[in-house]
């Protein structure tokens, strides 16, 4: 026996910031100046973003590439893990993702899985909102949006 499952993800398409609240506005406008602070000599394309906490403060990252091409990390995940080092007890509300393309910046697995994976640790959903060089903006309410069916094995003292 066999079953067809389908999973159904839904995001809101804003063509501009215009009619967000303030706090986004100011977190996609921190990921754009981010974007200016990437070291990506090897792909020439700088992506920024930006985590907004619980307690108000941001944190910012851009993507930084090495020479030894698997070295680098994305954006995204550079924020993320810098406010899980600095700022481990505050809850993650939103992540904001900047890319100067005209095509919509998408988070890649990895970015996603980390995601995925704080959104769980905290028990509170993050809001995901990518915004491209015309200034459109998507916007997830949850990261697990992202990533139907991520990787959610935990049990690994078991084995
Ligand atoms: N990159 C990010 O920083 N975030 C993304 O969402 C996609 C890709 C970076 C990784 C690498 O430095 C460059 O963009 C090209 O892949």
């Amino acid at each position: 026996m066999s079953k067809v499952k389908s999973i159904q993800i839904s995001y809101i398409e804003y063509d501009s910031t215009k009619e967000l609240k303030s706090i986004h506005k100011t977190l996609l406008a921190n990921a754009k100046e981010m974007a200016e602070q990437a070291y990506a000599p090897y792909s020439n394309f700088p992506v920024g973003a930006a985590v907004l906490l619980d307690n108000g403060k941001e944190v910012g990252g851009s993507n930084q590439e090495n020479r030894a091409f698997p070295s680098g990390l994305c954006a995204e995940r550079v924020a993320l893990f810098s406010a899980g080092a600095n700022f481990p007890k505050q809850k993650i509300l939103a992540i904001a993702i900047y890319a100067n393309t005209e095509e919509q910046i998408s988070p890649c697995g990895s970015c996603r899985q980390v995601m995925l994976e704080y959104e769980e640790k905290q028990g509170k959903d993050i809001e995901v909102l990518l915004m491209n060089s015309k200034g459109e903006v998507r916007y997830f309410d949850k990261s697990s949006h992202l990533l139907p069916l991520g990787f959610k094995f935990d049990n690994f003292q078991s084995k």
